[in-house]
């Protein structure tokens, strides 16, 4: 093993997903994994098998496709879960399972209420359970930041014995501090029963803006592997942006002196794939992807970079994927162009999707002056996401002004079938667009969210509208993007139904299992 290797564990489908505002369906999930594929992370955390049926099917879906890198499946330390875990990924090319349960006194008592022993005995006997199946096993110490040390290195060193390949530390709620890491994992590496074997893996979260120093910290400290996510979404703040990690890496190589093996021009693409799956956007100073990180404003610095770019550039746009094309993409570009634009984003497509998109490019480039990559990205994006939704808007237009009340009409196939155009009147066109949706459904749904963020410059820029959805207990998101808010938000809200419709399906044939 190369002592310099470090390994990249990305778990956006998993800690990412799980946060608020940024679950994905399954084919959003393979498309992201995908991509995570691309880029070149060692392990994806595909999901939460145990967590609900649709879990399941894109763990498995996903350890099933990928050929590449390691895929997980996160488990407690009961049996179902391993079961889960191992039936949703044995067969896979390259899988393991990673368990956890929480190690402080304070989760132990007021969350798990059991003690010391017997967390330790359940952390055992779960490792021992998913070793019968795999060799990589990953152990987690939920909460370990605050966790007694000495219990730290007994349970360790107990799942160790059990078979425990790696051992993850995470710092759940984002409490800890650099040297505070450091020093962790220096003696935890010391002092575990084979500690000089095992990798050792740091989880970080972002509460107190830490994450990424953390994670840098517990490399120093001797961590080998580091969990993070795209843009940096996770629980609460976020867990370690895993751009910012490897760039740090990277910019500092000779400072760290650590390898890995992501491909940095494959950053921007990840980023944006994601806000487009999420509706998330990143802001706009965000490190790495955020839109002014390669944008010089002042004077002084755009004269020092005219002079020399290093006067105020520490990396290249092209490093992370930003697109040092000048090729401007209008309605007079044809196919060629368009193939070749797809292929210089990253994106790998085949003859149907080129012919649906090469359509949809040519009706946004007849409204539009200039097509960005970004654009072309929710082209590419929006094709592939679509194709298996039960419900689909096929045209809406919108009256409204300052003398008469704003009207809808929606016209929406549902499976194969056109339905009857319809009206509805709102308090406005959004509204009425909405209205009409609902009723021609006969859904009850209540709407949660509604936002709407521009994605690309310009007054004719392409806005994306995100919409939370409730019914009956069942709560979810769904996007949408046109150059037309009123055209969006009525996307986002058909992709919200669909959403929901699919975890009713989900939840009905949970409940017939169970019986
Ligand atoms: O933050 C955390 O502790 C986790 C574990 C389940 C790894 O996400
Ligand atoms: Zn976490």
């Amino acid at each position: 093993m190369d002592p310099q290797r470090i390994y990249i564990f990305d778990t956006t489908l998993r800690d990412g997903e799980q946060s608020p505002g940024c679950s994905m369906n399954q084919e959003e999930k393979l498309m992201m994994a995908k991509q995570l594929a691309r880029l070149g992370v060692d392990s994806i955390e595909a999901g939460f098998a145990a967590s609900s049926p649709g879990d399941f099917q894109s763990v498995q879906m996903i350890g099933h496709e990928l050929k590449g890198p390691r895929v997980v499946s996160l488990c407690r330390v009961m049996d179902n879960d391993i079961d889960a875990g191992v039936n949703a990924l044995k067969g896979s090319h390259n899988w393991g399972i990673h368990c956890f349960i929480s190690t402080s006194d304070l989760h132990l008592k007021e969350k798990l209420r059991i003690d010391r022993a017997q967390a330790l005995a359940k952390a055992v006997r779960a490792v021992e359970r998913a070793k019968a199946h795999t060799e990589n096993v990953e152990f987690s110490c939920e909460d370990a930041t605050r966790s007694d040390i000495e219990y730290l290195i007994e349970i360790c060193s107990a799942v160790v014995k059990a078979g425990a390949t790696i051992l993850n530390i995470p710092d759940t709620v984002g409490y800890t501090t650099p040297l505070e890491m450091y020093a962790l994992f220096n003696r935890l590496k010391n002092e575990v029963y084979r500690g000089d074997e095992v990798v050792f893996s740091a989880h970080c979260h972002n509460d107190l803006g830490l994450a990424v120093a953390n994670s840098l910290a517990a490399l120093q400290g001797g961590a080998k592997q580091i969990e993070c996510t795209i843009n940096g979404i996770g629980e609460r703040a976020g867990n370690t942006s895993l751009e910012e990690l490897v760039m740090a890496l990277q910019v500092r190589g000779q400072y760290y002196g650590l390898k890995h093996q992501v491909d940095t021009t494959q950053l921007i693409h990840s980023s944006k794939l994601l806000t487009k799956l999420t509706g998330q956007l990143v802001q706009a100073n965000k490190a790495i992807v955020g839109d002014n990180a390669f944008a010089h404003e002042s004077g002084i610095h755009q004269d020092g970079m005219l002079k020399n770019r290093l006067t105020y550039e520490i990396m290249t746009p092209e490093s992370v994927g930003l697109s040092k094309s000048n090729l401007v993409m209008g309605k007079h570009s044809g196919r060629a162009a368009l193939v070749e634009r797809v292929k210089e984003l990253g994106y790998q497509v085949n003859d149907e999707e080129l012919a649906r998109i090469f359509e949809e490019f040519k009706k946004l480039a007849d409204k539009k002056k200039v097509v960005y990559d970004e654009d072309l990205e929710l082209l590419i994006a929006g094709d592939r996401v679509q194709r298996k939704d039960r419900y689909r808007l096929l045209r809406i237009n919108v009256f409204s002004g300052t003398d008469a009340p704003p009207t809808a009409t929606v016209t929406l196939m549902r499976d194969e079938e056109e339905l009857p155009p319809h009206s509805a009147l709102g308090a406005g066109p959004i509204d009425a667009g909405l209205n009409c949706i609902k009723e021609i459904l006969g859904s009850t749904c209540r709407l949660t969210k509604f936002s709407v963020q521009s994605i690309t410059g310009g007054t004719d820029a392409q806005g994306i509208v995100s919409i939370g959805v409730e019914e009956g207990g069942l709560a979810t998101s769904g996007r949408g993007s046109n150059t037309d808010i009123f055209i969006a938000a009525a996307h986002a809200f058909v992709d919200a139904l669909n959403r929901l419709e699919l975890k009713k399906t989900n939840q009905a044939k949970a409940s017939v299992e169970t019986i």
